[in-house]
């Protein structure tokens, strides 16, 4: 297996940048394909927290390549305060991030109008991050993006903001009644963000058609969940992008390659930030208590996370429209401590029994769950390094997932620091 391919399998924020953190060490290349930086994937390594946003995690690792690859948004200003801030810590990282040509820009007006439209919305607002990420990507599909390569030509670039801006102030001023934005303004400051990103620009698919070929290990890090994917996802309550694992190939450059390992990373228990759909939510001190022990506050906007116990059944669902083929299991110490843990199987409708997750968004208010119920733990688990020496409890927990889903659990994270891993199957 050469590519790893690490998913979220509920509405993201799962853990999945310890992980891919952790697949990167014996990694050569690691990739993000989709989204910009509404994503916030930490990694704690000793002391020290480090939150990205837009720069792959696997840059904190010496000499492994980072791209930002075609099917992301870059928003200019926050790529270059990572950067910065990479700096301040003394990492090393000229000749090893790159950022694909293809890539679109996140512009001020996509910033502007994510925040008005979501005013528009009114009580369907979506609870967006706010980065302008869903604006980018609609001028994207409607063909008036700008592209990375663009900043770097001034009379492409100039030609091109020209009749869009125009266009966005139209709705600017007439929709929003918004002070228009200036044309000379932007045009400038994204210009000089032009100069500045050049040595970093590449074609990042041959980059890493190249890799591929030469036996490299490629780990592609998906950003949000499987639930927020724009076509897969609880629409319209999801991102602009495909998070699944066909997305990520899509937003690599790459093909679909027989040597792929599609890793599933589900946290014990189910957050979600933002408004829609989330059957198991709780509203009662258990929810709390996982909000409170799992830190579980927005790594990109603060705001706290809605908590609940682990859903399987978006866990199924996940498994076959990623084509998932191995599991991680992350935050299982945050369930310590509590009497019992449970996690869905199926939901009653109507007095139905529902083992797929419904698309008909009529449904989702009458999702009533169905739990599996185990005794809890109180032993603090942070320390084991071997699934052997679990408490009985969790590992029964663990297997009955297994047993569930037909795939393994590989890979348990049982605190945050990088060591805290237990790993019951090399991926590679
Ligand atoms: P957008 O991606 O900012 O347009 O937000 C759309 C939805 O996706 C909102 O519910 C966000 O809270 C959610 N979202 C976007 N990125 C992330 C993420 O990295 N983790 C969790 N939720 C996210």
């Amino acid at each position: 297996m050469s590519i790893c391919i690490v998913v979220g399998t509920h509405w993201g924020d799962e853990g999945k940048g310890r992980i891919v953190d952790y697949l990167s060490q014996s990694g050569d290349v690691v990739v993000r394909a989709q989204g910009g930086n509404n994503a916030g994937h930490t990694v704690i390594v000793g002391e020290k927290k480090y939150v990205f946003h837009l720069i792959p995690s696997g840059v904190l690792l010496p000499g492994k390549v980072c791209i930002l690859g075609d099917g992301m948004v870059i928003d200019p200003t926050a790529f270059f305060e990572e950067v910065r801030l990479l700096e301040q810590e003394g990492i090393v990282f000229q000749e090893r991030l790159f950022v694909s040509e293809k890539a679109h820009v996140v512009m001020p007006y996509h910033r502007l109008l994510d925040g008005l439209y979501e005013r528009l919305r009114g009580k369907g607002r979506i609870g967006t991050t706010g980065k302008g990420i869903g604006p980018a990507y609609e001028d994207k599909v409607a063909r008036w993006g700008i592209r990375v390569v663009d900043l770097l030509h001034p009379e492409i670039l100039a030609a091109k903001l020209q009749p869009v801006l125009e266009y966005k102030n139209w709705i600017l001023e007439r929709i929003f009644s918004h002070p228009p934005l200036s044309y000379e303004a932007i045009l400038e400051e994204y210009l000089a963000y032009g100069q500045r990103l050049q040595p970093y620009v590449r074609d990042t698919s041959r980059l890493l058609y190249e890799a591929w070929r030469t036996g490299k290990r490629i780990v592609i890090e998906g950003a949000q969940g499987t639930m927020l994917d724009l076509d897969h996802g609880t629409y319209p309550f999801v991102t602009s992008s495909y998070p699944v694992a066909s997305g990520a190939l899509l937003g690599a450059g790459m093909g679909p390659v027989a040597d792929v390992e599609v890793l599933g990373v589900c946290k014990a228990y189910t957050s979600r930030v933002g408004e829609g759909p989330f059957p198991t939510e709780l509203a009662d001190a258990t929810g709390v208590y996982l909000r409170e022990k799992g830190g579980e506050y927005g790594a990109t906007t603060g705001r706290p996370r809605r908590c609940g116990w682990l859903d399987g059944v978006v866990l199924k669902y996940a498994l076959r429209v990623n084509h998932i083929t191995s599991l991680a299991l992350t935050k299982l110490d945050v369930l310590g401590g509590l009497s019992m843990v449970r996690w869905c199987y199926a939901y009653e409708v109507r007095g139905e029994i529902l083992e797929d997750f419904p698309m008909d968004p009529s449904l989702w208010p009458l999702c009533r769950p169905l739990y599996r119920e185990f005794e809890g733990w109180n032993e603090d688990i942070s320390g084991v390094r071997s699934y052997g020496d679990l408490p009985r409890a969790v590992r029964a927990f663990v297997e009955s997932l297994e047993d569930f889903l037909g795939v393994p659990v590989v890979l348990i994270s049982v605190g945050p620091r990088r060591d805290d891993t237990i790993v019951r199957e090399e991926l590679w």
